[in-house]
């Protein structure tokens, strides 16, 4: 569907919803002037709305709006309330995931909007992936070897049996809680984190534990506790500027967070999800380039290509790598190779690390700038952590205010905010806010903060 078309129709569907079913419409010919589209793209637009069921063509009449479907002839689907149980597990995360209406300025996006995307060299390599023999071909389970092996190497000491490929982050986090964890195991996550996480472990059955963290990021004290406690032999975390909270594990704790791995025989999750999102553009050795076995390690390409470049890696040593392949195979079988290609001739494209280091330094403007505003308009409200990287800040409402009730008015007044409270795996800790300077412009960041900075002084 052509741009033109898809405007002509949102027209035609608003006045078709407007208006009592056989109402006449206008002639083709009359649309095309109204419009100022061509003939075929009138009838294009006619055509779809047919499709919907909006309107009807009459033979040798014209086009009526249909009749519409009597709220008393829908089918009674009440029992499926019955059915269904206990309700879905997650709609924070569909929330999340849902781009807002248009009109409400994202402050809550979890993806880089267009202006910081490689458009062009996506493009580029993505007609260059189609041009291949093969390009429909099915792909290895595993993935194509070369970019499996690019992963390999940012990884930091994988080898190519090493590397399993999967359509992105979430996915790779869901395959690694299946390999490694079976239903009624508990699963230490930090606290706050990532609520894609933790919804994939409720799903599969597992019982998120919390293991607060501070400045320095996990708190190792209360890890020793918790692996005792609670039997887990599995740890999920972010090492490197965690969403939300911002936090990078400090290099005491990071080789303490390996130490008691090592010494609970457990695994650990690390969800380098920021690994190309430092404002200086280094991030410290991941921890699975030190260590034996112990670490599964996810990386995914969306935060610094596009959301749609659904292509992320699991590096794993040892037989975990068996689990892994068969939870993996389960989903999807491969990742479409069109995208794996397409994602090989981005990563080995000369424009690769000139769009990096671009995506890198904007993004440090924006939490720069972002930084600076919350400071001047939104009074009682603490910034945790100055972030050197990744998209959130993290921050602590004034004493008293509610984050969940905040978000819905914030919403309301137009701009889409995180409250804290899903953030957190299991009791929330009150007052939390996260916002994003993914998807928003340094202007769209301002005003943003004046509509939150009015909903919070109401
Ligand atoms: C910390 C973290 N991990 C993983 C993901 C999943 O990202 P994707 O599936 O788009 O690669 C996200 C998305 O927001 C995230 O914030």
């Amino acid at each position: 569907m052509t741009a033109a078309v898809g405007r002509v129709a949102a027209a035609l569907r608003k006045r078709a919803l407007a208006a009592r079913p056989g109402e006449r419409l206008p002639s083709v010919r009359a649309l095309t002037a109204a419009h100022g589209a061509s003939p075929v793209t009138v009838s294009r637009a006619l055509a779809l709305l047919q499709e919907e069921g909006l309107i009807e063509a009459r033979v040798g009449s014209g086009t009526f709006v249909a009749e519409r479907p009597s709220e008393a002839a829908a089918p009674d689907l009440a029992w499926q309330h019955v059915a269904l149980g206990a309700g879905p597990p997650s709609e924070d995360l569909v929330a999340l995931v849902t781009e807002p209406a248009p009109g409400v300025l994202p402050l809550s996006s979890g993806y880089a909007d267009a202006s910081l995307q490689p458009t062009r060299a996506l493009a580029t390599a993505m007609a260059r992936a189609l041009r291949a023999p093969d390009a429909w071909a099915r792909a290895p389970v595993a993935g194509l070897p070369e970019l499996r092996a690019w992963f390999a190497r940012r990884a930091g000491g994988a080898d190519l049996q090493d590397v399993l490929l999967v359509g992105g982050g979430q996915a790779a986090l869901r395959t690694a809680f299946q390999a490694t964890a079976r239903p009624g195991d508990a699963i230490l996550m930090e606290s706050p984190t990532y609520l894609g996480a933790t919804a994939a472990a409720r799903a599969l059955g597992l019982t998120p534990v919390a293991v607060p963290c501070d400045g320095e990021g996990l708190r190792t004290d209360l890890l020793e506790e918790a692996f005792a406690r609670s039997g887990a032999k599995v740890l999920y975390c972010q090492p490197a500027f965690s969403n939300p909270a911002g936090v990078s594990m400090s290099e005491r704790r990071r080789a303490e967070v390996l130490d008691l791995a090592r010494r609970n025989y457990a695994f650990i999750i690390e969800d380098d999800y920021a690994a190309d999102l430092a404002y200086a553009g280094r991030t410290p050795p991941t921890l699975f380039s030190r260590s034996e076995g112990h670490v599964i390690y996810v990386r995914s390409l969306t935060k610094s290509v596009a959301p749609s470049m659904r292509v992320a890696a699991l590096c794993a040593r040892g037989p975990v790598m068996r689990q892994l392949r068969a939870s993996r195979v389960l989903d999807d079988f491969f990742v479409a190779r069109p995208l794996q290609a397409a994602a090989l001739e981005l990563v080995s494209s000369s424009a690769f690390p000139r769009h990096l280091a671009r995506l890198q330094r904007a993004l440090g403007e924006r939490m720069g700038h972002l930084c600076g505003k919350v400071q001047e308009r939104l009074h009682g409200v603490e910034i945790l952590v100055a972030p050197e990287g990744g998209y959130s800040l993290w921050l602590r409402l004034p004493a008293g205010m509610d984050d969940v009730a905040l978000a819905g008015r914030a919403l309301r007044a137009g701009v889409a905010v995180s409250a804290g409270a899903p953030w957190y795996p299991t009791m929330p800790v009150p007052g939390h806010l996260r916002l994003s300077v993914a998807g928003a412009p340094v202007e769209v960041l301002d005003a943003g903060l004046e509509r939150l900075a009015a909903v919070i002084r109401l």
